[in-house]
């Protein structure tokens, strides 16, 4: 049986004092006041006016693919840092690594769980990605994970971070397989069978896909993972420092936004993702909110970010 290990913490960074703002680079669980949220709303009132054409709209949705290849053909895979939190977030993805900070939620609970260090001789475990870019999360799993049971797959409508993510040295066919897939599809063209997927990761990818495509999307990964199968969530909260800093012209639909490169961001609130996966027959494992502080200590910046983490289970039966 695994060892009981004692692992630094991570979420309890609280700001007591606001006159100790500048001494930390980030506090957690910062709540907001009601005067904060009203200009939050105000500011997102102005920036919701629709002012795109038809074409423009069309070309946004229909050639959504072609946009993220532009951005990997300018960042190629140096935007995107290497989601190191996972394991703090989602302990799951590796359950054999244990020396990640345990996670102090907003109610002073942890996610501490005694893993196993040496851990039996399973069956086979599939994670699957989806909008897995150039492998920010797939990478850092493969490498903090060493069980020779796990699989990993990825799958990204980008072709170009599709390629880009195989030309990495650290891609390694024995461990891993990424294709070319549009999660928006009806049918999903997939190496796997229906009902056999461990864990699905939503990364930051939920938020690209246009808000009245989710439901078929969350369709299809119900179809997809085992009975007992985990989604691993996260994804921006609505009000996040990246809605409020979106100007006018450039909405698409409510909190629905296209960046200046033509890849489009939505914003959600805790409830619409309950009510997404719990319609499509899910159990709700997990749904916080993540408020951060961020600070830039040398400009006297302060960032207030918003994210929305969840894990949602298919039934046993
Ligand atoms: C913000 S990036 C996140 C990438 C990665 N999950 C990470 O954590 O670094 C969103 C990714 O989703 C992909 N994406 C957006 N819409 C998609 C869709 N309909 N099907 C598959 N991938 C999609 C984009 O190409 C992009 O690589």
């Amino acid at each position: 049986m695994g060892e009981e290990i004692k692992r630094p913490q991570f979420g309890n960074r609280l700001l007591e004092n606001v006159d100790e703002v500048f001494k930390h680079n980030a506090w957690d669980n910062v709540q907001w006041d009601s005067e904060q949220e009203k200009a939050a709303q105000e500011k997102i009132k102005l920036n919701s006016h629709i002012t795109f054409t038809e074409d423009t709209l069309k070309d946004l949705d229909i050639n959504a693919d072609k946009h993220w290849d532009e951005f990997y053909d300018i960042h190629q895979n140096r935007f995107f840092k290497d989601r190191h939190w996972l394991f703090t977030e989602f302990p799951e993805l590796a359950p054999d690594y244990n020396s990640a900070p345990c996670r102090v939620y907003p109610n002073g609970e942890t996610n501490e769980t005694k893993i196993p260090n040496n851990t039996s001789p399973a069956s086979k475990r599939f994670i699957f990605e989806i909008g897995c870019g150039v492998g920010n999360t797939i990478f850092p799993i493969l490498q903090y994970s060493q069980d020779p049971n796990l699989f990993v797959y990825g799958c990204d409508f980008s072709s170009k971070a599709v390629k880009i993510m195989k030309e990495n040295e650290l891609y390694d066919t024995k461990r891993c397989e990424v294709f070319v897939l549009d999660a928006t599809n009806q049918d999903w063209d997939v190496p796997f069978e229906e009902n056999s997927v461990d864990i699905i990761v939503l990364i930051f990818v939920l938020s690209a896909i246009d808000p009245t495509k989710m439901p078929g999307v969350i369709q299809n990964i119900f179809k997809y993972l085992k009975p007992g199968g985990l989604v691993v969530f996260r994804d921006y909260g609505q009000y996040d420092l990246a809605q409020l800093r979106f100007k006018k012209g450039r909405c698409i639909s409510e909190n629905f936004y296209a960046r200046g490169d033509k890849t489009m961001v939505y914003f959600f609130t805790q409830e619409e993702i309950s009510s997404l996966f719990k319609k499509a027959g899910f159990l709700e494992e997990q749904n916080l909110i993540d408020r951060r502080l961020q600070v830039n200590r040398g400009k006297k910046l302060t960032m207030y970010r918003i994210w929305i983490q969840a894990k949602y289970r298919k039934p046993l039966q």
